[in-house]
């Protein structure tokens, strides 16, 4: 493996980042470094395997991709279709499933049933346009926040919110329901489109090692 060009992973910090570590680690990828805990490294190197990962914040993983500063990627659907990067999606992980929902408080459906404009809170901007105006038909005004979506109906500042529903319990505990579901989501792998040719071998040999895994799981 002398001359082998090292592989890099961008992986979204958190619980993703540690589910696809130990799915890798069931193909015997592994990486010593990244669990010492009280380490301040930031890139971490399987010497023998000739892969290196690093952890980012889950939005900055399609940029790593993108500009081929990392040739693979592992994040949630919702962060590759809000930063509609060209980035190759290549591979579903079935974890961290979840799904991208129109909500607010149950009284707010006629808004969607008379297609009023009406004022749409949300963290996924691009997410929450395409579905009001492609998919919908419906024009409305979008309101960007970084975070406690649920806030927004509560307070007045929106009728409706866009946002990820896992277990419900956000909603309510907040007097909030799913008025409509928008997409899916879970952890996708993504790929460089340039890395995907150049190193299309080792790449898709870990496609097939890890979709055998996956089917074993299922
Ligand atoms: C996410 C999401 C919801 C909540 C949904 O927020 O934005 O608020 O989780 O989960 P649940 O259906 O299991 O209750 P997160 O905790 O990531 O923080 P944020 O609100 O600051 O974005």
């Amino acid at each position: 493996m002398k001359d082998t060009r090292y592989l890099t992973f961008a992986l979204c910090k958190g619980r993703l980042a540690k589910q696809t570590l130990e799915l890798l680690e069931e193909l015997g990828i592994t990486c010593e470094e990244m669990k010492d805990k009280d380490s301040r490294k930031l890139i971490f190197v399987n010497e023998e395997l000739k892969l290196k990962f690093f952890l980012s914040k889950g939005p900055d993983v399609p940029t790593y991709v993108e500009y081929g500063a990392a040739d693979i990627g592992v994040v949630g659907k919702d962060t590759i279709l809000e930063a509609g990067k060209k980035v190759h999606e290549v591979l579903d992980l079935g974890f961290g499933k979840c799904k991208m929902c129109v909500c607010g408080p149950a009284d707010a459906k006629k808004y969607l049933e008379n297609h009023e404009l009406i004022r749409v809170a949300t963290k996924y901007p691009n997410i929450a346009k395409d579905y009001f105006y492609n998919t919908r038909h419906q024009t409305v005004e979008i309101i960007k926040l970084n975070g406690s979506i649920e806030l927004a109906p509560i307070v007045g500042l929106s009728e409706v919110i866009v946002d990820i529903v896992e277990t419900g319990s956000t909603l309510k505990e907040n007097g909030l329901v799913v008025l409509d579901e928008v997409c899916p989501l879970s952890a996708r792998m993504i790929v460089n489109p340039v890395s995907m040719r150049l190193e299309n071998d080792r790449i898709k040999e870990l496609l097939y090692k890890l979709r055998s895994i996956l089917k074993r799981e299922a």
